[in-house]
């Protein structure tokens, strides 16, 4: 996958839940401000795309980075303790989205470009003794709500979870997956809808 600077993966997380939220329309003045306010898993994603920023900017440059970092570090703070969401994935690609709140670990070690999940996900350390580790996602992975994704495996792109999945397997691409312990349930799955807002067209991930 190309590699996207911060604000272009946040640029293609603004298209696609704008594309969601506004069924592909462009959205008002008052529609984006309210979104801005009130979409709540939004706030989240745009937490974590602030604290990429200012980790790479403390990097370079300690002074510059200094107060965005403290800054991160406070927003990082709220959305733990208030939101109950935690993502401490070292890469997500654009396109990342959060549908509802409610319990959210995102710890995977990298995750690629249109990732969608939902309340009451976890994906994080496996635990098996000589195994541990975390995930490795693709692209247009879409988990649902209840699920969680273990260890150190490889989830290949296009991978679709069901609701209330327990996954600890390496997964191919295309592959719906479903139940605990989870197996394959079909293969060659087509996802796209799960990423569409009302019967729109899927969102364009743009790669500036
Ligand atoms: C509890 C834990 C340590 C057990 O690990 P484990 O013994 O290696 O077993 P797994 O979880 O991989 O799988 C459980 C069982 O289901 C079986 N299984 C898993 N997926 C399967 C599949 N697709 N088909 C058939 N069997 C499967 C495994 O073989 C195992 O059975 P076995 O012990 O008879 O071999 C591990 O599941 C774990 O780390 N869980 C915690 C995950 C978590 O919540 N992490 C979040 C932290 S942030």
């Amino acid at each position: 996958m190309k590699m996207l600077s911060n604000h272009n993966a946040f640029t293609g997380d603004i298209d696609k839940y704008y594309s969601i939220e506004f069924g592909g329309k462009r959205p008002g003045f008052y529609a984006k401000l309210d979104f801005w306010v009130n979409h709540f898993g939004f706030h989240c994603v745009a937490a974590y795309r602030f604290g990429q920023f200012a980790t790479r900017l403390y990097k370079k440059n300690f002074f510059l980075g200094f107060i965005p970092k403290a800054l991160s570090g406070f927003l990082s703070f709220i959305i733990r303790m208030i939101y109950h969401v935690e993502i401490s994935a070292v890469t997500i690609g654009p396109g990342f989205y959060i549908g509802h709140l409610g319990s959210i670990y995102i710890g995977g070690v990298s995750i690629g470009k249109n990732f969608s999940v939902t309340h009451n996900v976890t994906v994080g350390l496996g635990h098996s003794f000589g195994k541990e580790g975390r995930p490795i996602i693709g692209d247009n992975v879409w988990i649902g709500t209840g699920s969680t994704v273990a260890g150190a495996i490889t989830i290949g792109n296009n991978v679709t979870i069901m609701p209330g999945t327990f996954l600890s397997r390496a997964i191919p691409d295309g592959c719906l997956i479903g139940g605990n312990p989870a197996r394959v349930l079909a293969q060659n799955y087509d996802n796209t809808k799960l990423f569409m807002g009302n019967g729109d067209p899927p969102p364009v991930i743009f790669e500036h």
